[in-house]
């Protein structure tokens, strides 16, 4: 068998490992796992690409390929693994931008390389492709980052004329991809990559910090896209496949997200969410209703007398870092027979399977993590409905209230349940910033404070009864 042919094969046996990952990823038992194989899948592509002949030569700058491989681990291993879960959205939105302009800077290079072998039409458009999606990905992730890290507003940026501005920056990039693929022009190219860049910018500006997770997913697949053009170009049936295996399923993804949210993905785009702030925040409102609050121990007395508890959990539990006692509290219920389960809304928190991973890492068992519409179908039977840290996730308004941002969001049906017990720090709205009425409900009692020092005290105080 000649050198190539097991550079191939191999090639094959990586692009296996990235299907089987993916069908692992499906499912928060197995995630790990897949995430593992894909990453060995890419160790050993990666090995064997060094021993590849390019043009009859063996890999040029290999010492020059190491040097930036070890600045890469160095820099990503430790940023990777102290990350806080509350982080990881922007994280995955920088790690996005790179792999982007990675293949924008292959793109780049290999038009350069190409162009004096006046190769066919379709080899330049994989490369201005290349190029102008690759960009369009850094670009975007990098404003992602900064909304996401509060370097800037989270605030949706919009300005007159704005969606008109960017469509007339597309249709130029889109022009000038045709003028070069006449011309073979470098200045040109180097024209298109700067108004792929404005253009990225100018996509992300007007989307709220509230939808960016969403974008992520979109410029995911983008990145994808951009990789896949790359492949094209260098020949590379493994980066073909691992990239059209990225912007696939980031598609995919985007879709269920923006399903979960009740909302289409233009609305998502183009309607700037988030602009305005629809709640006071203050803890009586203008119409002077109020809510009723208790204390860890009266949380704890409620808690005794259930015989089913389910456990609703939000961002909150991660800002709270309340995963491991909010685990030592279901387990401690349990003990004394009540039946407790976790009701999972697929977009609470803000990445998706946000709650499984925390709750993975507390070692609650996956059987207890019950997916929203079970969830729904179970909680008319429930004593006790605990939410810990979710907002917007159980907002009655996405169901009741045709005017609100949210109607038509599915919901984990809170307020189906005998009583709510509502774990948050003040009055302030969730994500989507508006008010939520299951706080004023007469089932609910708000216990105040930080989830984690509240669930403590209720965990000591359920011990003690
Ligand atoms: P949110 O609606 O964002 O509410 C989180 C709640 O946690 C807030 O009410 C906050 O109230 C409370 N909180 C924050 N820190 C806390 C702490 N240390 N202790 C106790 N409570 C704390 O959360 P959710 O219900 O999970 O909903 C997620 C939202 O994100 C949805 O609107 C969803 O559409 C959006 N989103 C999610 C995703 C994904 S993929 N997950 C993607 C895009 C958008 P206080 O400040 O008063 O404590």
């Amino acid at each position: 068998m000649s050198r190539e042919t097991l550079i191939d094969l191999i090639y094959l046996v990586s692009a296996t490992t990235f299907l089987i990952a993916l069908k692992g990823l499906g499912s928060p038992k197995r995630a790990r796992w897949g995430n593992l194989t894909a990453a060995a899948g890419m160790l050993l592509a990666i090995v064997a690409t060094f021993f590849k002949y390019v043009d009859g030569h063996a890999l040029y700058h290999v010492p020059l390929i190491l040097l930036a491989m070890f600045i890469g681990l160095i820099v990503a291993v430790p940023v990777a693994r102290f990350v806080k879960m509350t982080a990881m959205p922007q994280l995955v939105a920088i790690f996005n931008g790179v792999g982007g302009g990675a293949a924008a800077l292959v793109s780049i290079t290999e038009f350069v390389h190409i162009k004096a072998t006046h190769p066919a039409t379709y080899v330049i458009l994989e490369v201005l492709l290349g190029v102008l999606i690759g960009t369009v990905s850094f670009a975007g992730s990098a404003i992602a980052f900064a909304k996401l890290q509060e370097l800037m507003t989270g605030r949706p940026v919009t300005y007159p004329g704005q969606q008109f501005l960017n469509a007339i920056i597309g249709l130029a990039a889109l022009v000038l991809i045709v003028i070069i693929l006449v011309s073979a022009s470098t200045v040109l190219l180097w024209i298109l990559l700067i108004l792929a860049f404005v253009l990225g910018i100018a996509f992300v500006l007007p989307i709220g910090g509230a939808d960016v997770p969403v974008l992520i997913s979109l410029l995911n697949s983008f990145t994808g896209l951009a990789v896949a053009a790359s492949g094209f170009t260098l020949g590379s049936n493994l980066l073909i496949v691992a990239g059209t295996l990225v912007g696939a399923s980031g598609i995919l993804l985007t879709r269920l997200m923006s399903a979960a949210m009740g909302r289409s993905l233009p609305n998502i785009l183009f309607s700037a969410f988030g602009s305005v702030v629809t709640a006071s925040g203050d803890a009586s409102r203008a119409d002077g209703r109020s809510v009723r609050s208790g204390s860890p121990e009266d949380a704890a007395i409620l808690l005794g007398y259930a015989s089913r508890v389910v456990i609703i959990p939000g961002y909150g539990l991660a800002v709270a870092q309340a995963q491991h006692v909010v685990r030592e509290l279901a387990d401690e219920l349990e003990a004394k027979g009540t039946e407790v389960f976790f009701a999972i809304h697929p977009v609470a928190g803000r990445m998706p399977g946000h709650m499984n991973v925390l709750l993975a890492e507390a070692n609650v068992p996956y059987e207890k993590l019950v997916e929203m519409d079970e969830a729904n179908s179970e909680l008319q039977t429930a004593d006790v409905a605990l939410v810990v840290g979710a907002n917007d996730t159980v907002n009655p308004a996405a169901k009741d209230d045709p005017g609100s941002p949210i109607y038509g969001m599915p919901i984990i049906n809170a307020d189906l349940a005998e009583n709510v017990l509502f774990l948050k720090r003040s009055m302030r709205p969730g994500f989507a910033g508006i008010e939520n009425e299951l706080l004023y409900n007469p089932k609910t009692t708000l216990i105040f404070g930080d989830a984690k020092d509240t669930l403590t005290k209720i965990l000591a105080s359920v011990k003690t009864a």
